[in-house]
């Protein structure tokens, strides 16, 4: 039937015009719903950019910059930030009279040796009072001396610590009030990186606690972003006190929890993890514990530890000495960075030690005009040693003054 062949031909053609019409119609849409424009602000309105970290390419460099400067070529840190309180239990030490002028003239007689020890510190922690100190003789502020020789200024941004409601026995960091506007000042007076130490305790109890954990590496991560917003390079420092006398199986399972937990909480917190710095305790047993590890012991424990759950972004780890001695300090870093031989480091392993840096300074000072030089000279020794133990050739300084446990129990700085 020709009739009814041309019938569904006709048919045919209109369905494919209409097909045709109704294709192009489609894409007219879909070009106007998806211009780059739209799908742009789409993703701004979404979930994944309410926090979005809101540094510029240009902040982002500045941050990742200043924190390889600061662990460059074997660098650490000094951590010269002890508060008037802590500063004065160490003049106790000394019999001398915890007074401003007594604390500047030792900083002064530390900062004197920055041209000696620049090959070694990159950083120094001030506090608060330090930063605006200045030589009566000269009028300029101590810290232009550590300024001069490129050394880096960083400041202590916490206030201290208090019980933490909730967690019996356990305690949070204060200062997060008004920090933007602090750390605002401080760039402004010439500081580059700050520091928050954050507080755990490993007891039988069973702490540190979830919800202690949790606190404190979220304030710490609160803490980062606001620095990272002001130009200033976070220390992140989730301190798990050495108090006790748990094994150090039981300190590296704590360490692997509250370091994975504070990567989550920068990470949530959106902070740039190549703009900032680790600053743990070594993986080691309690204080009180009986049995003692080797250096070699807790350098593996504490590289694997690290290895699990610290991302590699993250540019340098610099450990706070926590009471070992300076000797022990030196030598459990040294061996870390001996580990290179065999295992791949991604980070920087360095210090930012406060006692086992400044315990031999301070004795050879004695309060006394006449142990300042010995004083510098005492500093500039366990800098050094810290700087070679960074490259895994520190030998050991073979003065049995230097083995001395620094252990304070509960510390505070
Ligand atoms: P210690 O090296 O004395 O433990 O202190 C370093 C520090 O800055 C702790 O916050």
């Amino acid at each position: 039937m020709p009739y009814l062949r041309h019938r569904s031909f006709i048919q045919a053609a209109f369905g494919l015009i209409l097909s045709f019409v109704f294709l192009f119609v489609l894409k007219l849409h879909l070009l106007s719903v998806f211009t780059p424009e739209k799908m742009s602000s789409t993703w701004e309105n979404s979930k994944w950019a309410e926090n979005a970290n809101p540094l510029s390419v240009e902040q982002k460099k500045e941050l990742r910059d200043i924190a390889d400067r600061i662990v460059s070529n074997g660098k650490g840190i000094l951590a010269a930030d002890e508060s008037s309180g802590t500063f004065g239990k160490r003049m106790a030490t000394i019999g001398a009279e915890n007074s401003e002028t007594n604390r500047r003239i030792y900083r002064q007689t530390l900062f004197q040796q920055a041209e000696r020890v620049k090959t070694y510190i990159g950083g120094v922690i001030l506090f608060e009072e330090t930063l605006y100190q200045q030589d009566p003789a000269t009028g300029e502020r101590i810290v232009k001396l550590l300024q001069d020789q490129n050394i880096t200024l960083g400041i202590k941004v916490d206030q201290g610590i208090k019980d933490q409601e909730g967690c019996p026995g356990e305690v949070i960091t204060k200062g997060l009030d008004g920090l933007s506007e602090r750390c605002a000042q401080y760039k402004k007076d010439g500081c580059d990186f700050a520091k928050w130490r954050g507080v755990l305790k490993i007891q039988a109890s069973g702490t540190p606690s979830d919800a202690n954990i949790k606190a404190v590496t979220s304030d710490l991560a609160k803490y980062a972003r606001i620095c990272q917003q002001n130009g200033l390079v976070p220390i992140v420092e989730p301190e798990i006190l050495p108090d006790g006398d748990h094994s150090i199986e039981v300190c590296q399972r704590v360490a692997e929890k509250v370091l994975s937990v504070q990567y989550r909480e920068l990470i949530e917190h959106d902070v740039y993890i190549e703009g900032t710095l680790l600053k743990p305790n070594m993986v080691t047993q309690g204080q009180s514990c009986a049995t003692k590890a080797s250096h070699e012991e807790i350098a593996l424990r504490t590289v694997t530890a690290f290895k699990r759950v610290v991302p590699p972004a993250m540019p340098g780890v610099v450990f706070l000495s926590g009471g070992m001695s300076e000797e022990d300090a030196s030598l459990n870093l040294n061996a870390m960075n001996a580990l290179r031989a065999t295992i791949d480091i991604p980070w920087k392993l360095s210090f930012s030690f406060g006692r086992a840096l400044q315990a031999s300074a301070i004795k050879a000072w004695g309060g006394k005009d006449e142990g300042l030089t010995a004083c510098g000279e005492a500093f500039f020794l366990r800098a050094k040693a810290n700087g070679e133990a960074c490259h895994g050739k520190y030998k050991g300084s073979g003065d049995k003054a230097n083995t001395e446990s620094l252990f304070v129990a509960n510390h505070v700085y």
